[in-house]
């Protein structure tokens, strides 16, 4: 055969034609655009919030996949190709300088995430998250909204259980400190609330239980443990007055259960992928011995002999 240039172009155009097919079409025909099991669409403020989530460079810091070997950076479920299909752009997000937010819906209730939006330092005092005041409360309840469906329908179970624990918490703190301070006890199962601290108290130990108070508490519930941190006009239940605590029901193990796994509710978060056994054994300490002035972290010479967690 010639090489003439209509050839050329014929072969050219094929050429072309069998790459766009390969490379394009046919990945593109694969995609399955079944919805996963957790799918259901956004309502209309959901899908405001996430226009707001776009414009606003969350996606910079933020990602919105779990793969199986992210397991440290967040979310409990393996994302689905069905999850994104309502998603235009896609927003899954290549930095994970905050956390994954793929399942953020109902980690917390409304009022933490509107303290966060208002200045994160608030609830997370050495966060390098941006404040976003500037957005105005309307949006930012938007944008709330919009969070708080992340995760879809197991958002909706979350956010349904953080609704019903809000309303039990309420209930708690308006009837005054003696059923508060009841209430915070006894939703801590049985066999934790008996358990005394593990770890001796020393100086060292109240050293670094400070540390870990400033760099994690302070926010809410304020240098002197009286809860009027920053935070405090945005949260309701506000954060817990430890000096209330003075002569009732409390125990390391209270604390301890409290600070790892955080009370539904309320905007006290859970610390378990913060912290370490024995910082939050620490920082537990710290609160007793200088807030609430009953410590059980002496009681025998109990001292794990371990060293300081990594
Ligand atoms: C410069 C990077 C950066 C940007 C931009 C940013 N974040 Fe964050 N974000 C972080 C970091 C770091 C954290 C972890 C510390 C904290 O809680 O503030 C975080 C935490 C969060 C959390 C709390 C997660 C949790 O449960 O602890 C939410 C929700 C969140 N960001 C949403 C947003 C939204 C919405 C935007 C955009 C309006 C945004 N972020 C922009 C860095 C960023
Ligand atoms: C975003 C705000 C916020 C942050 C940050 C926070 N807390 Fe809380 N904390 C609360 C709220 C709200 C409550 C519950 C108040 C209520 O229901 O009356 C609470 C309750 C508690 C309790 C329960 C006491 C009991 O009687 O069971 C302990 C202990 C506690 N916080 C310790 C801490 C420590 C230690 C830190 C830091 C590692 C911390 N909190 C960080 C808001 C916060």
């Amino acid at each position: 055969m010639r090489m003439t240039p209509a050839v050329i172009l014929v072969g050219i155009l094929s050429l072309l034609a069998a790459i766009t097919l390969t490379v394009v079409y046919w990945p593109y025909s694969t995609i399955d655009r079944t919805p996963s099991d957790i799918f259901r669409q956004r309502t209309v403020v959901e899908a405001a919030g996430r226009k707001i989530y776009l414009e606003n460079g969350c996606v910079y810091c933020h990602s919105q996949s779990i793969r199986a070997f992210d397991w440290g950076h967040g979310a409990d479920r393996i994302a689905q190709a069905g999850d994104y299909i309502a998603d235009e752009p896609i927003a899954l997000g290549s930095q994970r300088t905050g956390v994954d937010l793929s399942q953020e819906g109902g980690e917390h209730p409304d009022d933490w995430h509107i303290a966060h939006f208002i200045n994160p330092r608030y609830t997370r005092p050495s966060s390098i998250m941006p404040p976003f005041e500037w957005l105005g409360m309307a949006r930012i309840d938007t944008l709330t909204q919009y969070i708080q469906s992340l995760g879809f329908k197991n958002a909706d179970i979350r956010m349904e259980r953080q609704r019903y624990w809000k309303n039990e918490s309420i209930k708690a703190y308006e009837a005054g400190p003696d059923a508060n301070a009841k209430w915070l006890a006894e939703i801590v199962p049985e066999g934790w609330r008996n358990l005394p601290n593990p770890y001796p108290t020393t100086k060292a130990s109240l050293q670094r239980g400070h540390v870990i108070y400033q760099k994690f508490c302070i926010g809410c519930h304020g240098p002197i443990g009286d809860g009027m941190g920053p935070a405090q006009p945005w949260i309701y239940p506000p954060p817990l007055n430890f000096t209330l605590l003075k002569g009732r029901e409390i125990s390391g193990g209270i604390i301890y259960y409290q600070l790892m796994n955080g009370i539904t509710g309320t905007a006290m978060p859970y610390f378990k992928r913060d912290l370490e056994s024995q910082k939050i054994w620490e920082v537990g300490d710290y609160i007793a011995v200088y807030f609430i002035n009953q410590s059980d972290a002496n009681q025998d010479p109990r001292g794990i002999d371990a060293a300081w967690e990594p």
